[in-house]
Formats: C-alpha cells, sequence, structure tokens
C-alpha cells in the first residue's frame, strides 16, 4: 500500500475568484480563532503553559502581537528530554507500517486545513499566500514521502551471500532526536527533520524558531491526531539560554537535526563533539545552513525565463530562503540585457501585506531590516546600484519593509557576492564567458543551490559537472525543491547535505544491524 503511485500535492489556483475567497475566510478564522491567545508547549502529550511566556509579532505590523507561547524553564527541558528517552523503549519498536500509516492520515488531516495553515504562517513570518501555500503543500507531501520512506528502510537491504550463514542488514533507530528549525519554512523545515527521526523509529524533542512557534504546533497537534504516541514528540518553546545550548549539550541527545544560519550550526557541531559525563555515544549532527546561490546566464539563454526565474528565486519571501538566487553571472555579451530585463521585472513588484497576498512582504523583524540595509549601505560603495536601494513603506504599517534592490557590477570579492543577506538584494556579477562563469559560480563558500540558463548541451553538461552545489537546476529557477523529488541540501559550508527528502535522508536517522545467524 505505502507504494502506491506518489503525486505532489498540487497547489492553490489562487487566480480563481472562489479560491481567493476562501484563503481570505481563513485568515477572517484563524483571527478569530487563535490571535490574541496564549498556547501551550506539548510535553509527554499534556499541553503545559508557563508562568513566564514570549510574545509573536505580525512582520506586516510589528505592533501587533498575534499570540503568546511559554518561556520553558530548565526543568521542563529536562522532563522534555525524559520524556522523549522514556518514550523511545517503544516507539523504537514500532512497526515502520505503523509510523507510514500514521502519516499517512496525517496527509488526510493537513489536505483539509491547508488554507489555515496558510493563513497561520503568513501571521507569523509574513509568507503571501503563493509562498504559503507551496511550504504547507510540501508538508503534505512530506507525510506521503516519509510514509514510503518508513517501510522501504524497514525492510533492510540485501547482503552478499555466504553458503552456511544466513546473513541480514537491517536498520534500527538510534535514540533522542532534537530538532532545532529556523522561521523562514516553520512548518515543512522541521517537519522534514521530525518525519526522519520519526520514520526512522527515533523521538524528538522539537524546539520551533520563537517567530513562528504556532505553525510548528499545529504540526505536532496533527500528528497526534492522527494517531502518534504522545511522548513521540515533545514540542517545547522559549529561549535559546534555557534551549539552545542545554539542549544540544545534554548527555543523552542522540542526535541534533538543525537547519538555519551558518554562525549557530558550526556552534552547534562543535558542541556536540564533546562527550558529556555518562553520554553513552558520538552524537550525529545534521546541520543545514545557508547558501549564495548563483543563477548563471550563458549568451545563448533564453533570456525572459531566466529573468523570470532569477526575479522569482531572488525576491520571492523578500530573499528570506536558504535557496535564494542572490547572485546573478552573465556571460558578457548578454549581461547587459539580462540586466535591464530583470530589473523591469523587479521594479514592479508590488510591496505590501503578506495577508493581502502582496509579492513583496516584509523581512522577519526590524533586526534584519537594519542588518540588510548595513548590506546596501556598503554595498553602495562597492558597486553600482541599479534598483531599490531603500526601505520600503506599506500604509501605515510597521515592519521590515525593504525595496526589492538589485547591484550591478559586483566584484567577486564584495561581501554581496561572498555573504549570505538574506533579504530582496541580488548582486549581478559580468563573466567573460561561460567557463568564467561556472568558475565565478563556484567562487563561494556555500554550495547549496544553482541554476544554469543555456540551450547548448555542451554547456549544460559541463554545469553539470563542475559546478559545486546540492541542488543544480537548469534552465529554471533555483528555489521551490519538491520532497521525494528534489532531496535538498548543499555542499560546502551549506552543511551536512543530508538531503531531507530524498531516498538517502532516513539513513542520517539509523544505525545499522548486521546478523549472522548459524542453523
Ligand atoms: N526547500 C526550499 C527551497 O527549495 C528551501 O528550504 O526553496
Amino acid at each position: 500500500e505505502g507504494f502506491l503511485p506518489f503525486e505532489h500535492e498540487p497547489y492553490f489556483a489562487f487566480g480563481d475568484a472562489a479560491v481567493a475567497q476562501q484563503q481570505r475566510d481563513a485568515y477572517r478564522r484563524v483571527r478569530e480563532q487563535y490571535v490574541g491567545q496564549s498556547f501551550p508547549m506539548i510535553l509527554n502529550g499534556e499541553r503545559v503553559n508557563g508562568a513566564e511566556t514570549f510574545e509573536v509579532r505580525n512582520p506586516a505590523d510589528t505592533r501587533e502581537v498575534v499570540w503568546r507561547f511559554p518561556k520553558a524553564t530548565p526543568a521542563q527541558l529536562e522532563q522534555a528530554i525524559e520524556g522523549a528517552r522514556a518514550a523511545f523503549d517503544e516507539w523504537r519498536f514500532s512497526e515502520p507500517f505503523q509510523r507510514a500509516s500514521i502519516f499517512k492520515r496525517a496527509a488526510e488531516l493537513m489536505r483539509r486545513r491547508r488554507m489555515e495553515f496558510n493563513a497561520v504562517m503568513g501571521l507569523e513570518n509574513g509568507k503571501n499566500w503563493a509562498e504559503a501555500d507551496g511550504e504547507i503543500a510540501e508538508c503534505v507531501d512530506h507525510f506521503e514521502v516519509f510514509a514510503r520512506e518508513a517501510l522501504r528502510w524497514g525492510q533492510g537491504k540485501p547482503v552478499y551471500p555466504m553458503p552456511d550463514e544466513h546473513v541480514t542488514m537491517v536498520y534500527e533507530p538510534i535514540g533522542v532526536v532534537a530538532v532545532i528549525s529556523p522561521w523562514n519554512f516553520p512548518a515543512a523545515i522541521p517537519l522534514g527533520m521530525a518525519l526522519g527521526a520519526i520514520a526512522a523509529g527515533n523521538t524528538v524533542v522539537w524546539k520551533p524558531a520563537s517567530e513562528t512557534p504556532l505553525s510548528s504546533l499545529l504540526l505536532v497537534e496533527l500528528l497526534f491526531e492522527a494517531g502518534l504516541p504522545r511522548g513521540v514528540i515533545q514540542f517545547i518553546t522559549g529561549t535559546d539560554d534555557v534551549l539552545g545550548d542545554p539542549l544540544v549539550d545534554h548527555k543523552d541527545i542522540r542526535m541534533i537535526a538543525f537547519t538555519g544560519s551558518k554562525e549557530i550550526g558550526c556552534r552547534i557541531m562543535e558542541r556536540a563533539a564533546k562527550v558529556q559525563p555518562g553520554q553513552r555515544w558520538l552524537k550525529r549532527v545534521m546541520a543545514e545552513m545557508g547558501g549564495k546561490d548563483p543563477t548563471v546566464v550563458c549568451a545563448d539563454a533564453d533570456l525572459d525565463a531566466a529573468a523570470a526565474g532569477i526575479v522569482q528565486a531572488a525576491f520571492g519571501y523578500a530573499g528570506q530562503k536558504c535557496s535564494a538566487c542572490s547572485r546573478v553571472i552573465a556571460e558578457d555579451s548578454v549581461y547587459d540585457e539580462l540586466l535591464e530585463r530583470v530589473v523591469q521585472l523587479a521594479k514592479d513588484l508590488k510591496v505590501g501585506s503578506p495577508e493581502d497576498n502582496a509579492v513583496l512582504g516584509p523581512v522577519i523583524h526590524e533586526g534584519s531590516a537594519q542588518r540588510i540595509m548595513g548590506y546596501i549601505e556598503r554595498g553602495q560603495q562597492s558597486a553600482r546600484l541599479v534598483l531599490g536601494g531603500g526601505r520600503a513603506g506599506c500604509g501605515d504599517r510597521e515592519g521590515g519593509y525593504v525595496q526589492p534592490t538589485i547591484f550591478a557590477d559586483v566584484d567577486p570579492k564584495d561581501p554581496l557576492f561572498q555573504e549570505e543577506i538574506f533579504g530582496p538584494v541580488l548582486a549581478f556579477t559580468r563573466a567573460t564567458d561561460w567557463h568564467h562563469a561556472i568558475e565565478l559560480a563556484n567562487d563561494s563558500e556555500y554550495g547549496l543551490t544553482a541554476a544554469f540558463y543555456s540551450r547548448d548541451p555542451r554547456k549544460i553538461d559541463e554545469a553539470r559537472r563542475r559546478i559545486q552545489v546540492g541542488n543544480l537546476y537548469i534552465n529554471r529557477k533555483c528555489t521551490g525543491a519538491l520532497s521525494g523529488t528534489h532531496a535538498f541540501g548543499g555542499y560546502g559550508m551549506s552543511g551536512t547535505n543530508a538531503k531531507v527528502g530524498g531516498p538517502d535522508y532516513l539513513f542520517w536517522f539509523l544505525q545499522t544491524k548486521t546478523i549472522a545467524q548459524k542453523y
């Protein structure tokens, strides 16, 4: 049953007035039901409130507190880890088929609530309808894909036979996995990591980003509704002083699955290497970090397709994706024309509120807007500003609105070319020819995604071989990996290359047992 044909969840057609109205209605219901409330953590299946709470604000207007979540205490972190440890004793022996059935039910439950999940995410992290929809559809895909992966890995793998022994190789779970996740994909990213852990038979301590806890809580509750035993996920919210290092350092944590910044990823890697008193394993770390993703455009490329792909990948969700296009490297002979086309498209992007489905919304918060503006201000000393370059307004709303910004003639040594900005800022760099363009694409410590536009099979062949990234897209944009199809994860400082949604992902959460038996 688990291997029935698979189809990616189709997106909503918001261009249809009736569908758009459903999304508006979902926003209205989410506002009625959820805004202003305090939500709990879930420890051992119990909804737990905290003595202290923190506020979640709407990035579209940061004066609005949308909801509150508890600040966990160190004792509650202990309780969460102990709960996950105890639950592991049983869940490790659960049948892969049981896990798959829960995921299949969760997929069904989620399909009915996609509009609601979109609206919750929009209010937490400022994604517009289509961006939220892409992510929530990816969650449905994750449930379907991990159901199949649980069954597939449950079968073990064949080994070379020998005449007088019966030998099998099976995969077993490893223990308690800490899932630490970012605000930019608060549903699909933690869900991918958590389902990887659970599909393999592990248990989870899930710490969502404090900007976006409700998108995560609703998923955890949905999994319980689908039949997941309550101890298997411990959902804990709060601040990094209590839930950051202490979670990573804890002796009972077997693995840390992290997605976020390079700085934190490196910190986790380093801390997890230390064996704590009483710890009985070497911790595993999955760290998926940033990107400085290039789009290479060759002289023979379809420039309209390239320009459209670049604008979507650079400015979708205001560039706040590790997969976002942040560098364009074009061959000399088409550089000016491509730049012109990209500027034409980008200058028409409407800045506005994600709740009204504006194409370009706010960045996550004021601190982020200021950091981005710092790059823009320094960039004006070193490169040619051709679009944007300032803060944008959005009526009387207060939020981190930044204009879509394009710099031309960026030197490869410039921070605009080398550093992850995580905002709507795009750097154009001229290449003497397509070989040079590939070289420049690789001139980065990161290696997450890249797009390559050309119609020449020889150039495409060379790009396939030489471009050093985990996800290379030919003649299409570099964002929007689909679960099950575009196994996602990078090279170099983009992280551990775990490839979520891919056929090898579960191996990260498993250990291998060889059993040789004589009769
Ligand atoms: N998976 C997302 C994308 O491909 C990024 O996390 O855009």
